[in-house]
């Protein structure tokens, strides 16, 4: 089953607790919120007080993506804000299967990001040991970019040694440039849990937003 996480950044700051409200209302499977500290990214986000305000407004699982040095640092307070899954970015952690299992200890579900041009081997050794690896569709950092089609024969790869080593519930995520245009490449290439940003909050109809991007998904 494909999901869709629709991504806070593009949404309302000011009205996070009616945008989020509205992409559950709307489809959402996830709510995608995105960490960003201003030094593994060239931006700046929020934090866990932010999260644990965007909980109260939805049912729906938080999968927070941190895109931040240090991210062990923190896991602690983003579990306690109220997130379902939380990733990581290997290139940010020297110590990722510890990483990984702390996350996993609090219960959560743990993902593993590697920028485009992170390799997929990157996520081999700990691939037994995650819930999910995003590969990143673009660079981190801003909504709105380009999708990166060179991405797609990672999505193939971790997909065969996942079927390799008998992880069949292996969720693949991609973030960054996916739309109707996109959404039927990844899924065909893997992926399963799609987030969109600008192509859900960037549109004044969420549902028909969504709906599109799922149908194109689904092929
Ligand atoms: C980018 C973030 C993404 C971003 C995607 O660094 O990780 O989650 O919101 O935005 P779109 O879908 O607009 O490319
Ligand atoms: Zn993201």
């Amino acid at each position: 089953m494909i999901l869709l996480a629709p991504s806070i950044l593009s949404a309302d700051f000011a009205a996070l607790g009616a945008e989020v409200a509205v992409a559950e209302a709307s489809g959402g499977d996830w709510i995608h919120v995105d960490v960003m500290d201003g030094h593994f990214v060239p931006n700046i986000t929020l934090g866990p007080p932010i999260v644990k305000a965007v909980k109260a407004h939805t049912s729906l699982p938080l999968d927070v993506h941190l895109m931040i040095e240090h991210p062990e640092r923190y896991i602690a307070d983003f579990a306690a804000a109220g997130a379902s899954v939380i990733t990581v970015h290997a290139e940010a952690c020297v110590h990722l299967h510890r990483v990984i299992h702390q996350i996993k200890e609090l219960g959560l579900m743990a993902g593993v990001a590697i920028n485009p041009a992170t390799p997929a081997s990157a996520v081999r050794e700990v691939l037994e040991d995650v819930d999910m690896v995003l590969v990143m569709t673009v660079n981190p950092g801003f909504g709105g970019q380009a999708f990166i089609p060179n991405t797609l024969r990672k999505i193939r790869q971790i997909r065969e040694w996942a079927a390799e080593i008998n992880h069949h519930n292996l969720r693949i995520e991609v973030d960054g440039g996916i739309a109707e245009d996109t959404a039927g490449l990844v899924a065909e290439a893997g992926a399963d849990v799609l987030v969109a940003g600008n192509a859900v909050f960037g549109r004044p109809d969420r549902a028909a937003a969504i709906q599109a991007i799922r149908e194109a998904a689904e092929g």
